[in-house]
């Protein structure tokens, strides 16, 4: 039995399979839409979600399958005091696959360790989102048509944003790929990601202008601040608008540079922005689906054929 706690628990092959049948579903949808029949899929959500719950629910709902779950902690018994390694010891009576989002870094491992169905971190903390990494990869294979050989650009809050983190690790497998952090310095990236980059030999360069950058990139994730993480307002405060890109700032971009963004947005990509057809984070939502569809096939090894 498998779990998926990071992007880097598929190898680079095992991943193009995946994104292959995540195609495959997007092209033949009518083939899937019985598979699943009789699977149940659990989603426990302590920290609030819309996109990464609700594309998990719809991508098991449109293969057949079935859902329960909860998305406040404080309606589970977590809020009695019950374990995380209880809860999915129960949760496995229940159902057959299971996503969890906790804001504690390491939780859906804990779970993973104490469950006897498949686990999916679906976020914990300030650590990792891999199911949002194979969705920002597929909407770069999907439209780019590779996933080497670029110039990435990361802006925003790289400290606390854990789907950074995981796209960084997932990048960094394929070759030619370098790395432009554009953060303040209060939310540069943290010192053990940039260390390993070092040791790896992969390019990369940290900057505090999107100006200075822009027009060298293949493609800008932006991210949020994340607001959730902070320990005093007044940081937050001081940090939210340090970035918006809008349509001035999109003047000195490469005319295919591909917009990124895990939303939610708040105020850093200008609605402005939404109309240009640089702009993919819309696009990406819908990608988010396909991939779940077929992750949720692969853990739980239904044969599609
Ligand atoms: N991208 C993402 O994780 O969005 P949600 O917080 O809405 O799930």
């Amino acid at each position: 039995m498998r779990h998926l706690m990071s992007p880097l628990d598929f190898t680079v092959d095992e991943l193009n399979e995946l994104f292959d049948l995540a195609a495959n579903i997007e092209q033949t949808p009518e083939t899937y839409k019985n598979i699943c029949n009789g699977k149940i899929l659990a989603t426990c959500f302590y920290e609030p979600s819309t996109r990464t719950r609700l594309s998990f629910e719809s991508a098991m709902l449109r293969m057949g399958g079935q859902c329960l779950g909860f998305s406040d902690a404080g309606s589970s018994s977590a809020s009695k005091g019950e374990s995380v390694a209880d809860t999915i010891r129960t949760i496995s009576c229940f159902a057959d696959i299971c996503a969890m989002r906790h804001h504690k870094e390491g939780a859906p491992m804990v779970a993973a360790y104490n469950s006897s169905i498949p686990v999916i971190n679906a976020g914990d903390g300030g650590h990792q989102h891999p199911t949002q990494t194979l969705t920002d990869l597929l909407t770069i294979r999907s439209l780019k048509g590779r996933l080497s050989h670029f110039t990435v650009g990361l802006c925003g809050d790289l400290k606390f944003g854990r789907t950074v983190h995981s796209l960084i690790h997932a990048l960094a497998r394929y070759p030619g790929v370098s790395f432009v952090f554009i953060s303040p310095e209060e939310l540069r990236i943290p010192d053990y990601i940039s260390e390993s980059l070092r040791l790896s030999g992969i390019p990369f360069e940290e900057v505090i202008r999107l100006d200075d950058v822009i027009g060298r990139l293949d493609f800008l994730y932006m991210t949020r601040v994340q607001k959730e993480r902070f320990f005093n307002e007044e940081d937050y405060v001081r940090l939210k608008d340090f970035y918006i890109l809008d349509r001035k700032k999109m003047q000195n971009a490469q005319e295919d540079m591909l917009i990124l963004h895990p939303l939610p947005r708040v105020n850093e990509i200008s609605t402005e922005v939404d109309d240009d057809p640089r702009a993919a984070y819309f696009r990406q939502v819908q990608y988010g689906v396909y991939v779940r569809m077929a992750l949720i096939l692969t853990l739980l090894e239904v044969n599609p054929c």
